[in-house]
Protein backbone atom coordinates (compact mmCIF):
# COMPACT_ATOMS: atom_id res chain seq x y z
CA UNK A 1 0.00 0.00 0.00
CA UNK A 2 0.99 3.47 -0.67
CA UNK A 3 2.03 5.57 2.06
CA UNK A 4 -0.73 8.49 2.25
CA UNK A 5 0.07 11.84 1.56
CA UNK A 6 -2.25 15.20 2.69
CA UNK A 7 -5.84 14.02 3.02
CA UNK A 8 -5.80 15.48 6.66
CA UNK A 9 -9.57 16.72 6.36
CA UNK A 10 -10.88 13.29 5.12
CA UNK A 11 -9.12 11.04 7.94
CA UNK A 12 -10.72 13.41 10.13
CA UNK A 13 -14.11 12.59 8.53
CA UNK A 14 -13.43 9.29 8.55
CA UNK A 15 -13.07 8.85 11.85
CA UNK A 16 -16.05 10.69 12.81
CA UNK A 17 -18.05 8.15 11.11
CA UNK A 18 -15.91 5.73 12.87
CA UNK A 19 -16.93 6.65 16.14
CA UNK A 20 -20.73 6.91 15.38
CA UNK A 21 -20.17 3.34 14.40
CA UNK A 22 -18.33 1.86 17.19
CA UNK A 23 -20.82 4.09 19.75
CA UNK A 24 -23.19 1.38 17.91
CA UNK A 25 -24.80 2.97 14.70
CA UNK A 26 -24.70 0.90 11.74
CA UNK A 27 -24.00 2.94 8.70
CA UNK A 28 -23.61 3.09 5.10
CA UNK A 29 -20.74 5.90 4.04
CA UNK A 30 -20.23 6.77 0.30
CA UNK A 31 -16.68 8.20 -0.86
CA UNK A 32 -17.28 9.75 -4.45
CA UNK A 33 -14.95 11.40 -6.67
CA UNK A 34 -12.81 11.01 -10.27
CA UNK A 35 -10.90 7.71 -11.08
CA UNK A 36 -7.20 8.65 -9.28
CA UNK A 37 -8.11 11.29 -7.29
CA UNK A 38 -7.51 8.76 -4.26
CA UNK A 39 -9.93 7.27 -2.69
CA UNK A 40 -8.86 3.74 -2.40
CA UNK A 41 -5.28 4.85 -1.18
CA UNK A 42 -7.03 7.10 1.59
CA UNK A 43 -9.35 4.32 2.92
CA UNK A 44 -6.95 1.64 2.69
CA UNK A 45 -4.79 3.98 4.98
CA UNK A 46 -7.41 4.45 7.29
CA UNK A 47 -8.57 1.06 7.65
CA UNK A 48 -4.82 -0.45 8.20
CA UNK A 49 -4.91 2.22 11.40
CA UNK A 50 -8.30 1.16 12.52
CA UNK A 51 -7.19 -2.93 12.10
CA UNK A 52 -4.45 -1.60 14.57
CA UNK A 53 -6.48 0.45 16.96
CA UNK A 54 -9.08 -1.58 17.52
CA UNK A 55 -7.71 -5.12 16.23
CA UNK A 56 -11.32 -7.01 17.10
CA UNK A 57 -13.22 -5.09 14.40
CA UNK A 58 -13.54 -7.36 11.33
CA UNK A 59 -12.19 -5.56 8.63
CA UNK A 60 -12.99 -6.94 4.87
CA UNK A 61 -12.28 -5.32 1.61
CA UNK A 62 -13.96 -6.50 -1.91
CA UNK A 63 -13.25 -4.95 -5.29
CA UNK A 64 -15.59 -4.90 -8.28
CA UNK A 65 -14.40 -5.16 -11.49
CA UNK A 66 -16.00 -4.05 -14.69
CA UNK A 67 -15.29 -7.45 -16.29
CA UNK A 68 -18.12 -8.58 -12.97
CA UNK A 69 -20.92 -6.59 -13.69
CA UNK A 70 -23.03 -9.58 -14.69
CA UNK A 71 -21.90 -11.70 -11.98
CA UNK A 72 -24.25 -11.88 -8.89
CA UNK A 73 -23.09 -10.65 -5.94
CA UNK A 74 -19.58 -10.69 -6.20
CA UNK A 75 -18.09 -8.30 -3.90
CA UNK A 76 -20.71 -9.80 -1.37
CA UNK A 77 -19.90 -13.29 -1.68
CA UNK A 78 -16.05 -12.03 -1.62
CA UNK A 79 -16.54 -10.83 1.88
CA UNK A 80 -18.80 -13.26 3.34
CA UNK A 81 -16.20 -15.78 2.09
CA UNK A 82 -13.94 -13.98 4.32
CA UNK A 83 -16.00 -13.35 7.15
CA UNK A 84 -17.13 -17.05 6.97
CA UNK A 85 -13.62 -18.48 6.69
CA UNK A 86 -11.07 -19.26 9.60
CA UNK A 87 -8.02 -21.91 9.91
CA UNK A 88 -8.07 -25.36 11.68
CA UNK A 89 -5.49 -27.18 13.25
CA UNK A 90 -3.06 -28.07 10.11
CA UNK A 91 -3.48 -23.99 8.58
CA UNK A 92 -6.12 -25.63 5.90
CA UNK A 93 -9.28 -22.38 5.47
CA UNK A 94 -12.40 -24.18 6.64
CA UNK A 95 -15.53 -22.54 6.78
CA UNK A 96 -15.80 -21.18 10.57
CA UNK A 97 -17.94 -23.92 12.90
CA UNK A 98 -19.63 -21.11 14.85
CA UNK A 99 -22.01 -20.07 11.35
CA UNK A 100 -21.95 -23.61 9.51
CA UNK A 101 -25.15 -24.32 11.26
CA UNK A 102 -26.69 -20.88 10.80
CA UNK A 103 -25.74 -20.62 7.10
CA UNK A 104 -26.83 -24.62 5.93
CA UNK A 105 -30.37 -23.69 8.18
CA UNK A 106 -30.89 -20.16 7.11
CA UNK A 107 -28.84 -19.34 3.74
CA UNK A 108 -28.55 -22.34 2.08
CA UNK A 109 -29.11 -20.44 -1.15
CA UNK A 110 -25.69 -18.27 -0.35
CA UNK A 111 -24.38 -21.00 1.13
CA UNK A 112 -23.41 -22.90 -2.37
CA UNK A 113 -22.25 -19.19 -3.79
CA UNK A 114 -19.57 -18.45 -1.24
CA UNK A 115 -16.11 -20.53 -2.14
CA UNK A 116 -14.76 -21.99 1.62
CA UNK A 117 -18.49 -23.98 1.90
CA UNK A 118 -16.76 -25.62 -1.21
CA UNK A 119 -17.82 -29.01 -1.35
CA UNK A 120 -19.74 -29.46 2.06
CA UNK A 121 -22.06 -27.22 1.72
CA UNK A 122 -22.85 -28.89 -1.96
CA UNK A 123 -24.38 -32.17 -0.28
CA UNK A 124 -26.11 -30.29 2.24
CA UNK A 125 -27.63 -27.65 -0.08
CA UNK A 126 -29.18 -30.49 -2.32
CA UNK A 127 -31.07 -32.20 0.72
CA UNK A 128 -32.36 -28.41 1.93
CA UNK A 129 -32.93 -27.86 -1.60
CA UNK A 130 -34.70 -30.73 -2.43
CA UNK A 131 -36.74 -29.81 0.26
CA UNK A 132 -37.79 -26.60 -0.77
CA UNK A 133 -38.62 -27.48 -3.96
CA UNK A 134 -41.58 -30.03 -2.87
CA UNK A 135 -42.68 -27.14 -1.11
CA UNK A 136 -42.48 -24.59 -3.85
CA UNK A 137 -44.25 -27.22 -6.24
CA UNK A 138 -47.20 -27.45 -3.98
CA UNK A 139 -47.41 -23.65 -3.90
CA UNK A 140 -48.05 -22.43 -7.84
CA UNK A 141 -47.54 -19.05 -7.21
CA UNK A 142 -43.98 -18.52 -5.94
CA UNK A 143 -43.04 -14.93 -7.59
CA UNK A 144 -39.49 -14.18 -8.53
CA UNK A 145 -40.04 -11.33 -6.13
CA UNK A 146 -40.73 -13.38 -3.31
CA UNK A 147 -37.38 -15.34 -4.40
CA UNK A 148 -35.16 -12.65 -4.85
CA UNK A 149 -36.31 -11.19 -1.66
CA UNK A 150 -35.59 -14.57 -0.09
CA UNK A 151 -31.45 -14.30 -1.44
CA UNK A 152 -31.40 -10.72 -0.05
CA UNK A 153 -32.83 -11.44 3.29
CA UNK A 154 -30.45 -14.65 3.55
CA UNK A 155 -27.68 -12.04 2.89
CA UNK A 156 -28.86 -9.44 5.70
CA UNK A 157 -29.44 -11.91 7.91
CA UNK A 158 -25.74 -13.83 7.71
CA UNK A 159 -24.28 -10.50 7.54
CA UNK A 160 -26.14 -9.28 11.24
CA UNK A 161 -25.43 -12.71 12.34
CA UNK A 162 -21.80 -12.38 12.33
CA UNK A 163 -21.72 -8.67 13.13
CA UNK A 164 -23.49 -10.04 16.46
CA UNK A 165 -20.11 -11.62 17.45
CA UNK A 166 -17.81 -9.00 16.23
CA UNK A 167 -18.45 -5.81 14.42
CA UNK A 168 -18.00 -5.41 11.00
CA UNK A 169 -16.19 -3.23 8.52
CA UNK A 170 -16.78 -3.85 5.21
CA UNK A 171 -15.06 -1.77 2.11
CA UNK A 172 -16.64 -2.26 -1.53
CA UNK A 173 -14.13 -0.66 -4.09
CA UNK A 174 -15.55 0.56 -7.45
CA UNK A 175 -19.10 -0.10 -6.38
CA UNK A 176 -19.79 1.67 -10.21
CA UNK A 177 -18.84 -1.49 -11.16
CA UNK A 178 -21.24 -4.34 -9.17
CA UNK A 179 -23.25 -6.37 -10.03
CA UNK A 180 -27.18 -5.34 -10.45
CA UNK A 181 -27.79 -7.72 -7.62
CA UNK A 182 -25.48 -6.24 -5.18
CA UNK A 183 -26.60 -2.63 -5.94
CA UNK A 184 -30.09 -3.99 -4.78
CA UNK A 185 -28.17 -6.01 -1.67
CA UNK A 186 -26.33 -2.57 -0.95
CA UNK A 187 -29.52 -0.65 -0.33
CA UNK A 188 -31.82 -3.29 1.21
CA UNK A 189 -28.72 -3.69 3.77
CA UNK A 190 -29.17 -0.04 4.05
CA UNK A 191 -32.29 -0.12 5.09
CA UNK A 192 -31.89 -2.30 8.00
CA UNK A 193 -28.67 -1.60 9.17
CA UNK A 194 -29.25 0.58 12.02
CA UNK A 195 -28.72 -1.33 15.03
CA UNK A 196 -26.34 -3.73 13.64
CA UNK A 197 -22.61 -3.79 14.09
CA UNK A 198 -21.90 -2.89 10.41
CA UNK A 199 -20.49 -0.48 8.89
CA UNK A 200 -19.81 -0.18 4.92
CA UNK A 201 -17.61 1.90 2.98
CA UNK A 202 -19.15 2.30 -0.69
CA UNK A 203 -16.50 4.17 -3.35
CA UNK A 204 -17.61 4.88 -6.44
CA UNK A 205 -16.79 7.27 -9.12
CA UNK A 206 -19.87 9.70 -9.94
CA UNK A 207 -18.89 9.87 -14.23
CA UNK A 208 -18.94 5.71 -14.39
CA UNK A 209 -21.97 5.73 -12.46
CA UNK A 210 -23.86 6.14 -15.79
CA UNK A 211 -27.28 5.10 -14.96
CA UNK A 212 -26.79 6.79 -11.39
CA UNK A 213 -27.86 3.49 -9.80
CA UNK A 214 -25.42 4.14 -6.82
CA UNK A 215 -26.15 7.85 -6.62
CA UNK A 216 -29.62 6.74 -6.17
CA UNK A 217 -29.26 4.73 -3.61
CA UNK A 218 -27.16 6.65 -1.87
CA UNK A 219 -30.18 9.72 -2.34
CA UNK A 220 -32.12 7.36 -0.40
CA UNK A 221 -30.37 6.19 2.11
CA UNK A 222 -29.12 9.68 2.66
CA UNK A 223 -33.11 11.00 3.24
CA UNK A 224 -33.64 8.33 5.86
CA UNK A 225 -30.26 9.85 7.82
CA UNK A 226 -28.58 6.05 7.87
CA UNK A 227 -25.73 7.32 5.54
CA UNK A 228 -22.88 9.62 5.17
CA UNK A 229 -21.09 11.16 2.38
CA UNK A 230 -17.67 12.02 1.81
CA UNK A 231 -16.58 13.32 -1.52
CA UNK A 232 -12.89 13.23 -1.86
CA UNK A 233 -11.70 16.54 -4.03
CA UNK A 234 -8.45 16.80 -6.09
CA UNK A 235 -5.51 16.84 -4.01
CA UNK A 236 -3.20 20.30 -4.00
CA UNK A 237 -0.25 20.74 -6.17
CA UNK A 238 2.45 20.40 -3.08
CA UNK A 239 0.98 17.40 -2.58
CA UNK A 240 0.70 16.20 -6.10
CA UNK A 241 4.58 17.17 -5.59
CA UNK A 242 4.96 15.29 -2.56
CA UNK A 243 3.73 12.12 -4.26
CA UNK A 244 6.13 12.39 -7.58
CA UNK A 245 9.22 12.94 -5.65
CA UNK A 246 8.06 9.83 -3.02
CA UNK A 247 7.66 7.38 -6.51
CA UNK A 248 10.92 8.75 -7.92
CA UNK A 249 13.56 9.06 -4.37
CA UNK A 250 15.93 10.39 -5.01
CA UNK A 251 15.24 12.98 -7.92
CA UNK A 252 16.63 15.82 -9.44
CA UNK A 253 13.61 16.69 -11.41
CA UNK A 254 13.48 20.47 -11.65
CA UNK A 255 10.20 22.30 -9.27
CA UNK A 256 9.20 23.49 -12.91
CA UNK A 257 8.64 20.23 -14.57
CA UNK A 258 7.18 18.85 -10.86
CA UNK A 259 4.76 21.92 -11.61
CA UNK A 260 3.78 20.81 -14.80
CA UNK A 261 3.37 17.24 -14.41
CA UNK A 262 1.14 18.42 -11.67
CA UNK A 263 -1.19 20.96 -14.01
CA UNK A 264 -0.79 17.96 -17.05
CA UNK A 265 -2.62 16.10 -15.09
CA UNK A 266 -5.17 18.27 -13.08
CA UNK A 267 -3.79 17.26 -9.88
CA UNK A 268 -4.41 13.73 -10.11
CA UNK A 269 -2.05 11.42 -9.03
CA UNK A 270 -3.35 7.94 -11.00
CA UNK A 271 -2.35 10.86 -14.37
CA UNK A 272 0.83 11.73 -12.91
CA UNK A 273 1.96 8.26 -11.87
CA UNK A 274 0.63 6.95 -15.68
CA UNK A 275 2.06 9.89 -17.20
CA UNK A 276 5.62 9.32 -15.26
CA UNK A 277 5.97 5.27 -16.34
CA UNK A 278 5.08 6.68 -19.61
CA UNK A 279 8.19 9.23 -19.99
CA UNK A 280 10.20 5.96 -18.38
CA UNK A 281 9.14 3.72 -20.99
CA UNK A 282 10.03 6.32 -23.73
CA UNK A 283 13.51 6.88 -22.00
CA UNK A 284 12.68 10.16 -20.64
CA UNK A 285 12.62 9.55 -16.78
CA UNK A 286 15.90 7.69 -16.15
CA UNK A 287 17.88 6.17 -13.27
CA UNK A 288 21.58 6.90 -13.12
CA UNK A 289 24.19 7.46 -10.65
CA UNK A 290 21.86 6.88 -7.72
CA UNK A 291 18.74 9.41 -8.45
CA UNK A 292 15.91 9.31 -11.21
CA UNK A 293 16.37 12.44 -13.45
CA UNK A 294 13.36 13.84 -15.83
CA UNK A 295 15.45 14.69 -19.66
CA UNK A 296 11.75 15.44 -21.32
CA UNK A 297 11.33 19.49 -22.32
CA UNK A 298 8.25 20.80 -21.83
CA UNK A 299 7.27 20.95 -25.27
CA UNK A 300 8.17 17.05 -25.39
CA UNK A 301 5.67 16.51 -21.79
CA UNK A 302 2.64 18.48 -23.87
CA UNK A 303 2.81 16.18 -27.00
CA UNK A 304 1.95 13.33 -24.39
CA UNK A 305 -1.42 11.88 -23.41
CA UNK A 306 -3.74 13.55 -20.94
CA UNK A 307 -6.48 10.78 -20.37
CA UNK A 308 -6.18 8.11 -18.28
CA UNK A 309 -7.76 5.95 -21.02
CA UNK A 310 -4.77 7.53 -23.24
CA UNK A 311 -2.26 7.02 -21.50
CA UNK A 312 -2.94 3.24 -20.13
CA UNK A 313 -3.39 2.59 -24.36
CA UNK A 314 -0.25 4.23 -25.00
CA UNK A 315 1.84 1.89 -22.23
CA UNK A 316 -0.26 -1.01 -23.90
CA UNK A 317 1.38 -0.01 -27.08
CA UNK A 318 4.68 0.30 -25.65
CA UNK A 319 4.70 -3.43 -24.96
CA UNK A 320 6.49 -6.12 -26.44
CA UNK A 321 4.34 -8.22 -28.96
CA UNK A 322 4.53 -11.30 -26.51
CA UNK A 323 3.45 -9.66 -24.00
CA UNK A 324 0.58 -8.36 -25.39
CA UNK A 325 -0.69 -11.15 -26.63
CA UNK A 326 -0.26 -12.88 -22.84
CA UNK A 327 -2.02 -9.65 -21.86
CA UNK A 328 -4.81 -10.07 -24.06
CA UNK A 329 -4.85 -13.69 -23.76
CA UNK A 330 -4.74 -13.13 -19.91
CA UNK A 331 -7.82 -10.87 -19.83
CA UNK A 332 -10.09 -13.46 -21.88
CA UNK A 333 -9.76 -16.17 -19.38
CA UNK A 334 -10.24 -14.07 -16.26
CA UNK A 335 -13.37 -13.06 -17.90
CA UNK A 336 -14.35 -16.39 -18.83
CA UNK A 337 -13.49 -17.91 -15.74
CA UNK A 338 -15.41 -15.24 -13.42
CA UNK A 339 -18.38 -15.03 -15.22
CA UNK A 340 -18.58 -18.64 -14.93
CA UNK A 341 -17.91 -19.14 -12.01
CA UNK A 342 -21.42 -17.46 -10.10
CA UNK A 343 -24.74 -18.12 -11.30
CA UNK A 344 -26.74 -15.03 -13.12
CA UNK A 345 -29.35 -13.77 -10.98
N1 LIG B 1 -3.03 11.11 -1.10
C1 LIG B 1 -2.24 10.28 -1.76
N2 LIG B 1 -1.01 9.95 -1.31
C2 LIG B 1 -0.21 9.11 -1.98
N3 LIG B 1 -0.54 8.51 -3.14
C3 LIG B 1 -1.76 8.78 -3.65
C4 LIG B 1 -2.67 9.67 -3.00
N4 LIG B 1 -3.79 9.76 -3.73
C5 LIG B 1 -3.62 8.94 -4.78
N5 LIG B 1 -2.39 8.36 -4.75
C6 LIG B 1 -1.85 7.41 -5.72
O1 LIG B 1 -2.48 7.66 -6.97
C7 LIG B 1 -2.93 6.46 -7.58
C8 LIG B 1 -4.46 6.49 -7.73
O2 LIG B 1 -5.06 6.47 -6.44
P1 LIG B 1 -6.33 5.55 -6.11
O3 LIG B 1 -6.51 5.55 -4.64
O4 LIG B 1 -6.17 4.23 -6.77
O5 LIG B 1 -7.47 6.38 -6.83
P2 LIG B 1 -9.03 6.05 -6.96
O6 LIG B 1 -9.31 4.92 -6.05
O7 LIG B 1 -9.73 7.31 -6.58
O8 LIG B 1 -9.24 5.69 -8.41
C9 LIG B 1 -2.44 5.33 -6.71
O9 LIG B 1 -1.21 4.86 -7.19
C10 LIG B 1 -2.25 5.99 -5.36
O10 LIG B 1 -1.28 5.33 -4.60
MG1 LIG C 1 -9.91 3.02 -6.58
Amino acid sequence: MSELIGREKEIVQLDIYLQKFLSGAGRIVFITGPQGVGKTVLVENFLDSVRKTYPNLFVAKAECHSSETDTAFSPFNQVLNLLLSTKDSKGRIVVSNKFKKFMLEYSPDIAKLIPVFGTIVSSMVKVSMGVKKILFEKEDDIREESDENRILEQYTGTLFKVAEQTPIILFFDNFEFADDSSAKLLSYIGRRVEGHRVLILVSYDKISDKEHRISKIEKELQSTKISDSLDISRLSKDDVMKIIDSRYSPNDFSRESKETLAEFSNNNPLVVDLYLSNLRDSGKVVFSEGKWHLIATVSEMREMPRSIHELCEKRFEQLSEKLKEILTLASVVICALKSSSFPRL
